[in-house]
């Protein structure tokens, strides 16, 4: 047990898929793993471990932010020994060519700041996804033909921002999507030796104001799951 998880050692599996929305982490454990069981019900931050195709996997929500999702992938990563930590979540699209419900596949997050900052301090450490999952995702983004875009991302601390320049600069360089946890995970698994994504369904794009209904969330965010869970074990 840790702080802010109920579950024993050993009841969290290697891979742990990790959306925002801990209802979301309770409707694809149903949805995609085999006897699937709750292993974290605290702070209503669910978590469940279960099988895919014979695999181990554990769903745990990571809440919105990288404060939130700090405390859980720190937690899962020292005391449970997560080997491999992917995010699944939304993001606003940046660019014209990024439509509502296309996966962006992150390589790296730029951010502002991080809870890692103080750690870094001066170094403007660069966030960067682990290859291995990142190839492989967009093998299996690419086999579903979903529609998809490899690149950097902007993972910020708020989600009403009110400095239209800086969003400006990410556009500007090419940003494809900002959502709000990336960053602070890539830099975790840097600094322990684990392996890192972010998969993102475009969820609302910031320059069209276009939004994707309620009912079509389930489905992109269902495409998402399996390109995780595709990505995390390739050979299966
Ligand atoms: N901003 C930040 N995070 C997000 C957004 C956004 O527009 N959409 C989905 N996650």
């Amino acid at each position: 047990m840790t702080v802010h998880i109920g579950a024993e050692v050993g009841q969290i599996a290697e891979t742990v898929l990790m959306p925002g929305d801990p209802l979301r982490a309770k409707w694809a454990a149903e949805t995609f793993l085999d006897g699937a069981e709750c292993v974290n019900q605290v702070r209503g931050m669910l978590g469940f471990t279960g099988t895919w195709k014979g695999n181990r996997v554990t769903i745990q929500g990571s809440g919105m932010g990288m404060p939130s999702l700090s405390i859980y992938a720190n937690e899962l990563i020292t005391t449970y020994g997560a080997q491999t930590l992917i995010r699944i979540g939304s993001c606003g699209g940046m660019q014209p060519q990024v439509g509502i419900r296309d996966v962006i596949i992150a390589m790296t997050a730029t951010t502002l700041t991080s809870p890692s900052s103080a750690i870094l301090r001066e170094v403007n450490f660069a966030p960067c996804a682990d290859w291995s999952l990142l190839s492989a995702a967009v093998a299996a983004a690419q086999a579903r033909d979903v529609p998809t875009h490899v690149g950097g991302i902007y993972s910020s601390d708020v989600f009403y921002a009110e400095r239209a320049d800086l969003d400006e600069q990410m556009v500007r360089h090419g940003i494809l999507g900002v959502e709000m946890e990336a960053a602070e995970l890539y830099i975790l698994a840097a600094r322990h030796g684990r392996r890192a994504l972010a998969i993102l369904t475009v969820s609302d794009h910031l320059q069209t104001g276009e939004a994707l209904p309620s009912g079509d969330r389930e489905r992109s965010f269902g495409d998402m799951v399996e390109i995780a869970l595709e990505a995390a074990f390739p050979d299966t």
